[in-house]
């Protein structure tokens, strides 16, 4: 067998990526709460409860682990409803503690990286139409200013908001977020406010801390057309990808926000990232579909010899990243792949996703694109959303009764990675052989030449 290494770059950030609700645990000001006591809401009747005891104090544990584990890194985002639980009313205890975490990361080696906004939403905030209404941005904004006011000396790298496609299509289209709904202008409108509330964070975090570097997390679902000969699968594949992948990204460049039929300019947004934030899980197949017009004509599938998660949520598609990160490089910024991971509670799959996908990520550091840091989706199972506890995406096991934590087989695999700054072919012999064929094929020409994926 070939011995190699893979190295990064000097100073390359490793982590995993957190967030508030689903890890603090008895976060009662929030639409998630109440929403998940709702009948059917949440696969199985589950709950947040106590997720993994953050607000309880466990995150010291588990930043332990973190930095135990070799990374240098963390992301995590700030609940609104905990700093802001009535309007105008702040509570110094909240910003108190995600100060204490902050400094925690910081003196565990962990650079932080912080989130202001991910899925969950106040209570009060949601009762007054939330990000449908135009108030959003100067409510947003007013937050943002507390939390970096108060974060300023410690963090230097800012998330405004995680996934605005994934939170606008989830809450106003599909229904499964707060608050439910299924009204596609709503969903647009949305994605326009939350735009703006962006933009103005973006210029606030600057005036008070004008070093900062600010940017968003954007999910990149890649789509590829069922059958590439299929002029109609070609249509719906990229007219599907340009509703989801495009808009935001597009109108922070340029200031247009563009999607389906809709057009309109946003001028405050130009300009207003100093990185690009990707969340790349996996790339599906469409195929041309007169039946799901609300689907716009497609339907998004994986193909039958995929490589799929415990619950076939994902599929394990390594190239799928490397043109997730070809679509990110497009935008011109640093990039920091702000999350990324597989759920699989037995440990099997991950270790052959992450070989994958940090190979692909490798190849991106070596080309003249400034690729910064990688965050692994998470250090703890968590609660995930909708899905509930049915989806386990930690590196550590999680039993949320009695807050035991298990190490998974990954755990020790992604501690190699981050410690070395790099892999090799040793590492991918010894937690995923089965992909080493595949991820170093030079041993054997033949599979060169049927085309393995680099
Ligand atoms: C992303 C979310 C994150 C987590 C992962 C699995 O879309 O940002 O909170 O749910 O998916």
């Amino acid at each position: 067998m070939i011995r190699a290494t893979h190295h990064f770059p000097k100073g390359f950030l490793w982590g995993t990526a957190t967030s508030s609700h689903q890890v603090e645990g008895d976060n009662r000001s929030n639409d998630w709460w109440a929403w998940e006591a709702e009948p059917g809401k949440i696969l199985g009747g589950h709950r947040s409860g106590m997720a993994c005891d953050w607000w309880g104090g466990r995150w010291e544990e588990d930043l332990d682990r973190a930095a135990d584990a070799g990374q240098n890194a963390h992301r995590l985002s700030v609940e609104w409803s905990r700093i802001e639980q009535e309007p105008g009313r702040w509570d110094p205890a909240a910003l108190d503690f995600y100060e204490q975490i902050v400094q925690g990361a910081l003196d565990r080696g962990l650079t932080p990286v912080v989130s202001l906004h991910h899925f969950s939403n106040p209570v009060w905030f949601l009762d007054q139409g939330g990000w449908t209404k135009p108030g959003s941005v100067e409510h947003f904004d007013r937050f943002t200013a507390k939390v970096v006011e108060r974060l300023k000396d410690k963090v230097g790298l800012w998330v405004t908001i995680n996934e605005p496609n994934v939170y606008a299509y989830n809450a106003y289209s599909s229904g499964l977020f707060p608050p439910g709904e299924e009204d596609l202008q709503k969903t647009i409108l949305v994605m326009a406010n939350m735009t703006r509330a962006h933009a103005a964070a973006y210029r606030t975090i600057h005036a008070i801390q004008p070093e900062a570097m600010v940017g968003m997390a954007h999910h990149y679902r890649g789509m590829r057309p069922a059958h590439p000969k299929n002029p109609l699968d070609r249509l719906v594949a990229g007219l599907r990808s340009s509703a989801f992948n495009d808009p935001i990204p597009g109108v922070l460049r340029d200031g247009i926000f563009r999607i389906l039929w809709h057009r309109k300019r946003i001028p405050e947004a130009r300009g207003t990232q100093d990185f690009f934030g990707l969340n790349y899980y996996t790339e599906e197949e469409v195929a041309f579909s007169p039946n799901h017009p609300t689907e716009l004509f497609g339907q998004g599938g994986f193909p039958a010899q995929a490589d799929l998660s415990s619950t076939g949520f994902i599929a394990n598609e390594p190239l799928g990243f490397w043109r997730a990160l070809n679509w990110a490089h497009g935008f011109r910024l640093p990039i920091y792949v702000t999350e990324n991971g597989a759920e699989d509670p037995y440990g099997g799959f991950r270790p052959r996703y992450l070989a994958g996908h940090i190979r692909q990520l490798w190849r991106a550091t070596n080309l003249s694109w400034q690729v910064c840091g990688y965050f692994h989706w998470t250090l703890v199972d968590n609660f995930e959303w909708e899905r509930g506890w049915s989806q386990r995406w930690g590196l550590w096991a999680l039993d949320p009764e009695i807050q035991l934590r298990t190490k998974r087989p990954g755990a020790d695999f992604y501690a190699e990675i981050c410690r070395e700054n790099g892999l090799s072919t040793d590492m991918v012999a010894r937690y995923a052989p089965e992909a080493l064929p595949q991820l170093f094929p030079v041993d054997d020409p033949g599979q060169l030449a049927a085309g393995a994926s680099f």
